[in-house]
């Protein structure tokens, strides 16, 4: 199903091309002058400098030639030679009609279905996930949904981070504190549960952020942590079992709070699984000629002819033996390459690790292990503060993701509370309203802006049920939900769309622009799209529902095609809004 502003710029191109001129000037865009037409073409205008002709008088040929298409009602020349297009009622209402039938909404799938990877959310073993983690999920979920919506195979994957320095760090740690840990790291990698009981989650949390600290000053205890990463890598059974015990500790703690947050990841693989792949990859790596000894260290160099700046080359093994962070990133890809075969490889990462995907690439590039067109760094700015810096608690520390939902679920119910909202949910069904509320705030919140820009984390604008909000988006959908209700009540049946009214043709107008939303979103890697369109959508209904009575409209007739504006607004809204995984309530 094409979009009426695709169809439109097909009729327009063939057009152009029929006058003898250049088809990629027939683009029609959405009208600056809505109040005078739906769509606009400006390619006259690109067309008279070409030819060195009066503009005007390109476009007026091309409104003789459009005249009688019977998608449009009028075709006008404006201003300096624009062509200003109105869709026909006729062309709107098959449209949505068509739109209201099929189970996309009116997006169409790509042509041409790719196997993708997105790797997102990067959390870690006992380092508390901090706001980067937060936009990385949020984002790479989004992401995620879209890329399987237009019909791609995709696999989200966590890259859970269990095989770097913190691993040696926490072994370390952990050893120092309690003789029974110690115990178990220099055991024989039998484990006696018993010994390990205390070393829980509240434990892991603990221990890293001490153990972190100390590294920085104590030259001494960051030398042991770096030995025993080394040391754990190589395969120590006690170090081995001390650490399957932390991931595991971690790894529960964290699937609760993507659960909580709506993210799902399809693979969990870790920094680890990558670790078998890595002598064979070293071998590799060195009989390709790639591989050179730098101060004990082996490296890769990647500086290509052009670079503006030198790019540090990647480290593959330290000069202690170890795997670094790039060591393991191209052994993924290796791993990737066997188990899943991606076409495209999207890595939803902190646009402050750019150089080091750079560098990763460009190694595997070399080695033959992707193409450059094959894996992509989808970066983001930062959550910031008022102070303009990655956001913080109030006593300085990283914000944990289990604290922001709550203090976004405490904000959410006061909201409700404070709106009249829920007053006659149950009590656990209200729970769950701030729930989605809350996720639905910090979530709009993030996608509403283009990826690459930062934003101030701020609760109170971001849990409103008014302005460019989530709460307002799931307000307007259960406002719906409420009117089929009663439409249902009174035993009212959806029926055959007749659009007449200004307030219905913006809405069918706005129903028809998802799937230009969808394919930008997708083509960008770029969320804010469907977001945008999500709060216009809600927007464009708001006005219909005030100018356009459904329940008490004058016939039946009227009524019917009323019923199923709204019924297909709420399934596109409900479907953009899964888009950017945000769940809507029944009720509020
Ligand atoms: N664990 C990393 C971090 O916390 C993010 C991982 C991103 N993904 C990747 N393939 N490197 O910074």
């Amino acid at each position: 199903m094409s979009d009426l502003k695709a169809a439109l710029g097909q009729a327009v191109s063939a057009v152009f091309v029929a006058l003898g001129l250049d088809e990629s000037l027939g683009k029609v865009g959405v009208s600056d002058r809505p109040d005078l037409a739906d769509f606009q073409c400006n390619g006259a205008l690109a067309a008279a400098k070409l030819a060195r002709r009066n503009p005007r008088e390109i476009a007026t040929e091309v409104a003789a030639k459009l005249a009688g298409d019977p998608l449009l009602a009028s075709v006008d020349v404006a201003g300096a030679g624009f062509v200003n297009l109105r869709i026909s009622d006729q062309a709107l209402t098959d449209r949505v009609r068509a739109l209201a039938l099929d189970p996309h909404l009116g997006a169409e799938a790509v042509a041409t279905p790719r196997r993708v990877i997105v790797d997102y959310g990067g959390p870690n073993v006992a380092k508390p996930m901090h706001v980067g983690h937060l936009r990385a999920s949020i984002i790479g979920e989004s992401i995620k949904r879209i890329y399987r919506f237009c019909g791609d195979t995709v696999w989200g994957d966590a890259h859970f981070g269990d095989w770097g320095f913190q691993m040696g760090l926490l072994i370390v740690a952990a050893g120092d504190e309690n003789p029974d840990w110690l115990a178990v790291a220099e055991g024989d990698g039998t484990l006696d549960p018993a010994l390990l009981a205390d070393l829980d989650l509240a434990a892991l949390d603990r221990l890293y952020p001490i153990a972190a600290a100390k590294a920085k000053e104590d030259t001494e205890f960051r030398d042991r942590a770096r030995k025993a990463t080394a040391l754990l890598q190589g395969g120590k059974p006690g170090y081995l079992a001390l650490w399957r015990h932390f991931a595991e500790v971690s790894r529960a703690a964290l699937k609760r709070e993507f659960d909580a947050l709506g993210i799902h990841f399809d693979l969990w693989m870790g920094e680890s699984d990558a670790d078998p792949l890595i002598p064979a990859m070293v071998e590799d790596l060195k009989a390709k000629g790639l591989l050179v000894e730098d101060q004990g260290a082996q490296i890769i160099r990647v500086v290509r002819e052009g670079d503006k700046r030198e790019l540090p080359p990647l480290l593959v093994i330290s000069s202690e033996g170890s795997a670094m962070y790039g060591t393991t990133d191209l052994a993924t890809i290796v791993g990737r390459r066997r188990d899943q075969d991606p076409d495209l490889v999207l890595y939803c990462v902190d646009q402050r690790q750019g150089d080091h995907f750079v560098q990763v690439f460009r190694a595997a590039v070399l080695a033959g292990y992707a193409t450059d067109e094959g894996l992509e760094h989808i970066g983001f700015g930062t959550m910031n503060g008022t102070d303009g810096k990655p956001f913080k608690t109030r006593a300085g520390g990283v914000l944990k993701l289990h604290d922001l939902i709550q203090m976004a679920t405490d904000k959410a119910r006061e909201r409700l509370r404070e709106a009249g909202l829920g007053a006659e949910l149950t009590p656990e069904a209200f729970e769950q309203t701030a729930h989605k509320v809350a996720i639905a705030a910090l979530k709009f919140a993030d996608l509403q802006n283009f990826r690459g820009t930062s934003y101030v984390f701020d609760l109170d604008r971001f849990t409103s049920f008014e302005g460019k909000t989530g709460p307002y988006l799931l307000y307007q959908a259960v406002r719906v939900k409420s009117l089929l209700r009663r439409a249902a009540d009174e035993g009212l049946v959806a029926g055959d769309i007749v659009i007449g009214e200004p307030a219905e043709r913006e809405l069918a107008l706005t129903l028809d622009a998802f799937q230009q939303a969808v394919s930008e979103a997708y083509e960008k890697k770029a969320p804010h799209f469907v977001a945008e369109h999500a709060y216009r959508l809600a927007q464009a209904y708001s006005k219909f529902y005030a100018a356009c009575p459904v329940l008490s409209a004058k016939d039946s007739v009227l009524k019917a095609s009323r019923l199923t504006l709204s019924q297909t607004t709420l399934k596109q809204l409900e479907q953009a809004l899964e888009l950017l995984g945000i769940e809507t309530p029944e009720r509020m």
